[in-house]
């Protein structure tokens, strides 16, 4: 067992007592800053991942501009789609594009093996730079997508509303889908302890779209893959944030998978989900995205709002619902950041 951390958002992580709570956002880097989008007029987003220079700096960005108490790894969790075999895109206001999707079990047996050490070395050389540059009380989170939500960009070939085909797949041929999982699981458990060994100091599982599932579907085909990389994180010392959105009546069956903090949506009222999830671990949450947009006023009256119902109690990190959307104000998230750090909960204000 290492020795108590001492950054904030570690200490978070491990439920330890903290001066302030810790405070970082999902997509803190990104198109919403100034700084950001003057370099993407020099290079695509493929472009800025695979140079870890770059990558380094537009990680920093946020850390600098904001105040925030973690800085997380500027990457995207389509990345090992492209060793696996698959053409990966970001076409203009169409998101992700995935040109040769996984439809059959023979494109299953097309997927390359891979390692993530060299097949993915960019990211844990942006890693090792990170952790030169960055401040002791800034950690450095890294991240990937968890098989579910793989599975169904690398199904559907992109964004989708209803998840129809990967449902198929799930259910009608559930030893094909099985077969997919255990490689994506295999896969991820290797990226993730990868980044570890590179100096990730925690990292984050994201499964965005997971919230497309009944529980029982969940518990069946999603579960146990989930399980097995959050499991072997676990096993490393170094926490693991186990995430995803519209899954409030997924969120005991997601602690049952694993996780040191679990991360929490706007759809559920803080306390609630944390009652859900269990009082003996930690949460992360939950402010929705769109809050950001409003008036400084309204916008403390939210903020105000999600730190009361976590009340002070340990565990608690604070963050939004989902990433940071496009044309946010950046003065806003920077003003979030000093109220979160200025507050004091009733018990310690009397
Ligand atoms: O600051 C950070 O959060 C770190 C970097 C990061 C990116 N993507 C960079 C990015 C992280 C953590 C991600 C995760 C990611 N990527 C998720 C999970 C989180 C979530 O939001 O649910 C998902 C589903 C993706 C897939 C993805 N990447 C989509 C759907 C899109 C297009 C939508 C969009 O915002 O344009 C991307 C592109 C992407 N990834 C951008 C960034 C900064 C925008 C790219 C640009 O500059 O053109």
């Amino acid at each position: 067992m290492n020795s108590e951390p001492e950054a904030r958002f570690l200490r978070a992580c491990r439920r330890l007592p903290v001066d302030a709570t810790p405070v970082w956002f999902m997509r803190q880097a990104g198109r919403y800053m100034p700084e950001y989008r003057q370099l993407r007029e020099k290079y695509s987003l493929l472009e800025m991942v695979h140079q870890p220079e770059i990558a380094a700096q537009v990680t920093m960005q946020p850390v600098c501009a904001l105040g925030v108490d973690a800085a997380i790894l500027f990457a995207d969790i389509l990345l090992p789609v492209i060793p696996l075999g698959l053409s990966l895109e970001f076409a203009k206001g169409e998101g992700p594009v995935i040109g040769n999707p996984i439809r059959s079990g023979q494109d299953i047996d097309r997927l390359r093996p891979i390692q993530a050490e060299s097949d993915l070395g960019f990211v844990m050389d942006t890693i090792r730079i990170l952790r030169k540059e960055l401040p002791s009380g800034v950690p450095l989170i890294g991240f990937a997508g968890a098989p579910f939500t793989l599975a169904s960009y690398m199904i559907e070939g992109g964004s989708s509303r209803d998840y129809r085909l990967t449902k198929e797949l799930m259910l009608s041929e559930p030893d094909t889908w099985g077969r997919l999982m255990d490689r994506l699981a295999a896969a991820l458990e290797d990226y993730l302890l990868a980044q570890v060994r590179a100096g990730a100091q925690a990292v984050q599982l994201f499964d965005s779209w997971v919230g497309a599932l009944s529980p029982g579907d969940y518990a069946t085909h999603v579960l146990p893959y989930s399980a097995r990389i959050l499991k072997a994180v676990e096993a490393t010392d170094v926490p693991v944030i186990h995430f995803g959105t519209g899954n409030a009546t997924l969120l005991p069956l997601m602690r049952q998978a694993g996780g040191t903090v679990i991360g929490l949506d706007w759809r559920i009222p803080l306390d609630q989900g944390w009652k859900l999830v269990g009082e003996d671990v930690a949460v992360q949450g939950n402010l929705d995205p769109t809050d950001l947009f409003a008036a400084p006023t309204v916008l403390r009256t939210r903020v105000e709002d999600v730190l009361r119902r976590a009340a002070g109690r340990p565990g608690h990190i604070f963050n939004l619902g989902h990433g940071i959307l496009q044309g946010t104000p950046v003065d806003h998230v920077r003003h979030v950041v000093e109220m979160v750090h200025a507050y004091k909960s009733e018990s310690e204000a009397a």
